[in-house]
């Protein structure tokens, strides 16, 4: 797709892998809207890019406003070529210690917010568009510790992976991202309630994530999914189709996962 001018949706773009996409697909040509629930640090970042950045704050969890937003987008900007579906919520460790509000939360703002909104802006995208997915690499795996979280994000990459046909009748692609531990403010609320598991694979950068949204609307294929590191998802991958290695890996990563965990708190100054 050719990207100069065309208009990019970019949910949960004030911060983190979010803005890194939305400033990539900016400097790649292209109008981009940007969506997060706080409105001053959301301007911020659109006056930053300047000319063809927008900011319309939005919490997609509030399913009921998503028509409003994609109306405000196609009012300015007469339709939509990308939709990136990247705001996302963690309340992490036993789920048991979580009210129910808080556990169905994160299943509206991972994946009935991406589903409803992809469907209501499916009708203002023109052929040969592209929705993004920022789902995880614990989309591919059940992590302990981030069970619904999981369930999420395997949630979302499904739908992803069987509405590639139903989007494909409107020449509409599809496209999951998977990163595995990002070194964004994710983790920054809630430093200790992070897993070891989860601190055992490599960390990429928001700009990386970014770089695979962008091959991902690149690409011609639907649907398509990119892992991040590559590595780490052929390690999912494996210990999904084998619960004995991954019960005997365990240890060994719980162990790694410790000491990255610690280095990234002295590094960021987490106590
Ligand atoms: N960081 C990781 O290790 C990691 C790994 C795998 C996958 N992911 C996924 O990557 C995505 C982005 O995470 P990140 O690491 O970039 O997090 P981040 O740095 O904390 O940024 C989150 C962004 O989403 C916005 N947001 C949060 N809830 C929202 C809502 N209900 N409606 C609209 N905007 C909302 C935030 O702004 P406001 O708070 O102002 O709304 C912010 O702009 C998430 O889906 C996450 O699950 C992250």
């Amino acid at each position: 797709m050719e990207l100069k001018d065309r208009v990019a949706l970019v949910t949960g773009a004030s911060s983190g892998i979010g803005l890194a996409t939305a400033k990539l697909l900016h400097r790649e040509g292209m109008r981009v809207v940007l969506v997060a629930r706080t409105a001053a640090k959301l301007e911020e970042a659109a006056a930053a890019l300047g000319e063809g950045a927008v900011a319309i704050a939005c919490d997609v969890g509030e399913l009921s406003k998503l028509t409003w937003l994609v109306d405000q987008v196609v009012a300015r900007f007469g339709g939509i070529d990308v939709l990136v579906n990247n705001a996302g919520l963690h309340h992490r460790g036993d789920m048991l210690r979580h009210p129910p509000q808080a556990l169905a939360d994160m299943f509206t703002v991972n994946l009935t917010a991406p589903v409803v909104l992809t469907r209501i802006a499916a009708d203002h995208m023109r052929a040969g568009g592209c929705v993004v997915n920022v789902a995880s690499l614990a989309g591919k795996l059940g992590v302990p510790g981030s069970a619904v979280y999981s369930g999420t994000k395997a949630g979302l990459r499904f739908w992803a992976l069987a509405a590639a046909e139903d989007l494909a009748r409107r020449q509409i692609r599809i496209a999951n991202v998977n990163p595995g531990p990002v070194d964004s403010g994710f983790f920054d609320a809630d430093i200790h309630g992070v897993s070891n598991l989860t601190f055992s694979q490599p960390m990429s950068s928001p700009e990386q994530c970014a770089e695979a949204v962008l091959a991902c609307v690149r690409d011609t294929r639907s649907p398509m999914e990119i892992d991040l590191p590559f590595a780490s998802g052929k390690l999912a991958t494996i210990g999904y189709l084998s619960p004995r290695l991954r019960a005997w890996l365990r240890p060994a990563l719980e162990r790694r996962g410790a000491k990255n965990k610690a280095a990234f708190m002295r590094r960021r100054g987490l106590g």
